[in-house]
């Protein structure tokens, strides 16, 4: 039976630009299984990120509620926030967010130190995931000395550094070829049922769908349709 992971309840989310207000998003509701790639698609500003930002912890929804492995994120304070995303959430941008000063390792042990690891044991674990995601040849390379896909799976060990329960994904193939593109979340889809760790990740490209078990389509902040793989597999066979 599938575990329910993340619950989203009536979740709005409005921002109040004083003349003007933005609703982001309406009414979301949502339950995401453990382990599951899903995958949040649709058009430039349909709330996608702002989807993202509310699961990550990273903002409050103006209504609803969020409950991550039964926690409602509305009960804890900024600094219990803080703790429950660092050990509990990965996180991987487009435009990838290193460091640029530091190695691959040290990107990649940051989070770890952070976490309260020693410094050897950090940089240990941390060498152990770059050799997982193919970038074992470029431990003590800085961002700069990399390619855009080498950086993405930089980004990608980093978020799975403190073995989070969840990833989040935005736009991870964005700044990147489409054959980069679809290594990068071909290296996601694996992890995540190696680890058994929860994916969601948000694209434009649907040719980056197939690895995912589930597709959220959103539409001006509201969810528009929800699909399997298997469904949407029929779908495009039938389209072509
Ligand atoms: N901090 C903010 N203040 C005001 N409005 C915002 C803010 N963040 C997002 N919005 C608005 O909310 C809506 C949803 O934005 P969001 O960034 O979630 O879209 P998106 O689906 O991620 O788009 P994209 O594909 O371009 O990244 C947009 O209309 C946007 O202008
Ligand atoms: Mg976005």
């Amino acid at each position: 039976m599938a575990e329910v992971l993340i619950e989203i309840r009536g979740v709005n989310k409005v921002f109040d630009l004083g003349k003007i207000k933005v609703h982001a998003l309406r009414d979301m509701d949502l339950e995401i299984f453990r382990g599951e790639y899903l995958s949040i698609m649709g058009p430039s500003g349909s709330g996608k990120s702002t989807l993202f930002n509310m699961i990550g912890a990273l903002d409050r929804p103006t209504s609803g509620t969020v409950t991550i492995a039964g926690v409602d994120l509305a009960t804890l304070s900024s600094r219990e926030l803080a703790f429950f995303r660092g050990k509990h959430i990965g996180y991987v941008f487009q435009t990838f967010n290193l460091l640029p000063a530091y190695s691959a390792v040290d990107n990649v042990a940051m989070p770890l130190v952070f976490n309260g690891a020693g410094e050897e044991r950090a940089q240990a674990r941390a060498k152990e995931i770059l050799e997982r995601v193919g970038l074992g040849h470029r431990l003590t390379h800085r961002p700069d000395e990399l390619s855009g896909g080498q950086q993405q799976r930089v980004a990608i060990a980093r978020a799975l550094a403190n073995e989070p329960a969840i990833v989040l994904a935005d736009e991870p193939t964005g700044n990147l070829d489409l054959h980069t593109g679809e290594e990068i979340i071909q290296l996601l889809s694996e992890l995540s049922r190696s680890m058994g760790v929860t994916v969601i990740s948000a694209t434009h490209d649907h040719k980056m769908l197939a690895t995912s078990d589930r597709i959220l389509w959103i539409k001006d902040g509201r969810q528009d349709r929800l699909e399997r793989r298997e469904d949407l597999n029929i779908r495009v066979g039938t389209v072509k």
